[in-house]
This record gives C-alpha cells, sequence and structure tokens, in this order.
C-alpha cells in the first residue's frame, strides 16, 4: 500500500471490512507478536490515553489508526483490566470525523467524575488549506463503557502567542479546582505546558498561567506533559522535542523526560527547587509515556515503547508499536525509581534451569562490585542482544547491533547509563521482541525492540548470576 495523505485519512465507514480482515490474517502469522504487553490489534498504536480507575476497574486507551502500521486517522481503542496486567481490548470507542475532532481524536486523559468517566482529549482539526486548528474537547463514559462526546469544544483556540501545535490534555483535580496542562509550541519556536482551570469538567476552561518547573530551554514543543505525585514530590514527566544535547543528553529521535520539585506551589503552578531535567527510560523505544496518582495511593505510568518518525519492522506484518508493563513509581534523592507493579508477579511461571528460554521469560541478575560482566541473549539465527555490566565504574551497556532485522540505526544501536557504584541487580523482562531492564530496584530503566528472525533464544552469562523464569503468554 502506498500511504498516501487520502487514505491516512479516509472516513472509517469508507474502509472495507475486508481490511481489517486482512491484517488480521497477517498477524496471525506473526514472528513478532507479544506475549504479555500491550500491542493493537491491527495497524498502528501510539500515546497511551485516559488511564483510570473507574467502576472497579483499570481502563486505558491506546491511540490507534487501525488500518495499516502508520500515522493517520487516529482513534482512542478502549481497554479494561482487573489487575494491571491482562488488558481486555473492547475495540475503538473515542471515534474521530465530527467537526471538533475531523483528523484525529488525539491524546488526552480522563478523570472519574460522580458514576461517569470524563475524557478530555484533543480534536484534530484540519482545513481545506491543511491548517491545523486544534480543538481541546471533552467526552463522557457510563458505567456501561458507552460512551457521548460534547460537541462544542472546550477550549477553541490556541492562546494568543502560540501557535497550533496544542495539544495532549490532563486534566488533574485540587481543592474542588480542574486543571488541566496542555503541551504547546510559542510562536518562537519554544516548547511549554500551559495550565487551564475550571469549576466544572465540562468548563467554562480558562487560561491560568504556565507551568513554572525549570529554568532552561525545552526544545520547540513539548508534547504529553504528565503532573503526577511521586511519595508527596511532583513529578513532571514529559517529551521536549528537540531539546538541545547541553540540557539533555539523549539518543532518540525525541526524548521522554522528567523533572522533580521538592514541592508544589498550586496558586503559581510551580515546582520549587527544580531538579535536572532527566531521561526517564535510558533505552530505545519509550516516548509519550502516562502518569496517574491512582485511587490506591500509588503513582503509575504505562509508556509507549515506540517514536514518532520511526518506521519498524514488523509494519510488514501489518502492526506497529507496544506498551510497557504498567510501572509505579517511587523516589529517592530526586531520582525516579519505576518498577513493573507487583501484580505482574503473577506472570511467572517455573523456573528454568537450560540455557533455552521461552520467548516470555523474567531474568535476574546479579553482579558483585569491581568486576566485568555480559549477558546475552542469543537466538538460533546467531543474533544476539547483549547486555554489559561493568561495577568498576557503574556502567550498563545494551547493544541491539546484531539482534535482529535493524530499527532507527541512525540513531546508534547501543544504550548505556550510569548507576551507583557497587554490585548491580537487574531484572530483564523479555517478551520476543521487546524488552525492559529495570536496574537496581528501578533506579535506571533500559527498555526497547528487537526483531531477531531466530524463534528460539538462548541466555549466556560471564561474571553474573542469573535466575531465568518462564512467564505465562497471555495474549
Ligand atoms: C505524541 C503525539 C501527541 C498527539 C498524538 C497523535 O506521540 O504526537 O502529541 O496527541 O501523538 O497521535
Amino acid at each position: 500500500t502506498e500511504w498516501t495523505t487520502k487514505l491516512r485519512y479516509l472516513p472509517y465507514e469508507d474502509w472495507p471490512n475486508q481490511q481489517i480482515i486482512d491484517i488480521k490474517q497477517k498477524i496471525a502469522t506473526s514472528h513478532w507478536r507479544l506475549g504479555y504487553h500491550i500491542q493493537p490489534s491491527t495497524g498502528l498504536l501510539n500515546d497511551p490515553n485516559g488511564f483510570s480507575y473507574f467502576n472497579g476497574q483499570w481502563h486505558l486507551f491506546y491511540q490507534s489508526f487501525p488500518y495499516g502500521p502508520v500515522h493517520g486517522l487516529k482513534n482512542w481503542t478502549h481497554l479494561t483490566s482487573d489487575d494491571l496486567v491482562l488488558w481486555q481490548d473492547h475495540g475503538p470507542l473515542l471515534l474521530p470525523g465530527d467537526e471538533q475532532d475531523s483528523h484525529g481524536a488525539y491524546s488526552g486523559s480522563a478523570i472519574s467524575v460522580e458514576d461517569q468517566l470524563f475524557l478530555m482529549y484533543t480534536g484534530n482539526v484540519r482545513d481545506e488549506n491543511w491548517v491545523r486548528h486544534p480543538k481541546q474537547d471533552g467526552a463522557w463514559m457510563n458505567a456501561k463503557n458507552e460512551l457521548t462526546k460534547i460537541s462544542t469544544p472546550l477550549i477553541e483556540e490556541p492562546k494568543n502567542g502560540f501557535t497550533d501545535h496544542f495539544r495532549d490534555p490532563q486534566i488533574l483535580k485540587h481543592d474542588g479546582t480542574y486543571y488541566c496542562l496542555i503541551g504547546a509550541r510559542k510562536k518562537d519556536d519554544t516548547g511549554h505546558v500551559l495550565v487551564y482551570q475550571a469549576n466544572a469538567v465540562t468548563g467554562p476552561w480558562q487560561y491560568k498561567t504556565e507551568l513554572k518547573f525549570t529554568d532552561q530551554p525545552m526544545g520547540y514543543m513539548i508534547e504529553c506533559p504528565n503532573l503526577v505525585f511521586v511519595d508527596g514530590q511532583p513529578v513532571l514527566i514529559f517529551c521536549p522535542q528537540g531539546i538541545a544535547q547541553s540540557v539533555l543528553k539523549h539518543q532518540n529521535i525525541y526524548p521522554n523526560a522528567y523533572v522533580v520539585g521538592k514541592d508544589f506551589d498550586w496558586d503559581n503552578f510551580q515546582f520549587i527547587d527544580p531538579s535536572e531535567i532527566k531521561n526517564l527510560d535510558d533505552g530505545f523505544d519509550v516516548y509519550a509515556t502516562e502518569a496517574l496518582n491512582a485511587p490506591d495511593g500509588r503513582a503509575l505510568t504505562v509508556s509507549w515503547i515506540g517514536l514518532p518518525d520511526t518506521e519498524y519492522p514488523s509494519d510488514i506484518e501489518g502492526w506497529a508499536n507496544c506498551y510497557s508493563l504498567v510501572k509505579e513509581l517511587h523516589l529517592e534523592d530526586n531520582q525516579l525509581y519505576q518498577l513493573p507493579v507487583v501484580e505482574n508477579d503473577k506472570l511467572i511461571k517455573i523456573e528454568i534451569n537450560t540455557s533455552e528460554i521461552t520467548p516470555q521469560a523474567k531474568i535476574t541478575m546479579y553482579m558483585e562490585a569491581n568486576q566485568r560482566g555480559q549477558v546475552s541473549v542469543k537466538t538460533d539465527c546467531g543474533e544476539e542482544l547483549q547486555i554489559q555490566l561493568d561495577t568498576t565504574n557503574g556502567k550498563i551497556l545494551v547493544d541491539r547491533t546484531n539482534a535482529g532485522v535493524a530499527v532507527a540505526v541512525d540513531h546508534g544501536t547501543k544504550r548505556e547509563t550510569n548507576v551507583t557504584e557497587g554490585p548491580i541487580t537487574a531484572e530483564l523482562y523479555f517478551d520476543n521482541t521487546v524488552f525492559e531492564l529495570y536496574i537496581n530496584g528501578g533506579q535506571k530503566v533500559i527498555t526497547g525492540r528487537v526483531f531477531p528472525q531466530g524463534r528460539q533464544f538462548f541466555v549466556e552469562s560471564q561474571n553474573v548470576q542469573l535466575q531465568k523464569f518462564q512467564l505465562e503468554k497471555i495474549y
């Protein structure tokens, strides 16, 4: 298929049913599908949206273009879960195509209000000259998971002085007032987070102020801002596109970053004593992470494992991208700690005592201080994902150079991170074509995709003590 603009934005009703059937057929024989990570039923998945707890269940939506592995006319596809591990896919729920979201139901968030869930999202609207007119829209989902859109935008247009890059509202409630954070690009090509407020979710919404979380330049555009409170401190998780390497050293096309405040001033929307900007993940593919202060008291996140403007080898199978496991956040000395939620332990089946592992596996690692060591996941086709550990200077390097079909090689095939000195512990969650490596209790995380031709996986190690477990295949 040649993915022309016309095809990408074709109204859903103009697609023949056969398109989805054909993709599903291709996917049925896929080499690269995942066993316990959220993946699109067809087509392309990007940002997680509307992560929430409502009506006794967890809810999550994915940005979806269902008709092919490309960015096109996006909907929100609805997932529910009882345990944050097994998710049921209920199909597209928030559909694009009305006046306020003619060219896509773009990213946003959800908050439960009385007996309904309120969704706030960006309606991507383009005119006949293909000029963007972003709208911030609302919709209600009731306890039967039925959706009703609000046809009048909650916020009609960008603030004066800002461009049409204005999207991804995160809705929050504090002291009885609703706030939303919106990513924005100023006319001088700088990235900002704007704050609006309202007494009711349906509005009227008024501009309040700019979120003040750093003195440093944040590139030309901020996507997907998320303010979350972790162990009592404010954390902003965001995507500063075009941020200078001198402000945030990064290798991916666009970074997903965070900043921590000592405290938060709600009157001025200001971080008190903000930290440096840091990478949320030191790997290859994490973007658009969504955060949630859950009613059970935990600070949770889920990340898109996939990057904008990037092609992935699974495109030929008619699908692209996946999500991380749901992670729980903690803070220690302004460093974020991220670990898969404890519910994931139920995926563990049995210990593996052979070098061959199952495509779904968890590998725990331990290496003593003052050592150099290595762990490799190899395939029967000679491919290799290599993890080098060095406790002489607290370094971990992940190398996917020879791990299979190449991905985004222009941005390098190795990623490295530093950890505090002393022994290293790590947990590798491996799932056929995605890995998440949690180092020293989640002090650092290295996430990435690999696309091997091999079907069998073998683990080898030097100077590193391993334990291996088979994990359930639930999808
Ligand atoms: C980030 C993003 C968002 C936008 C969405 C569209 O990946 O570009 O800014 O709302 O994807 O799918």
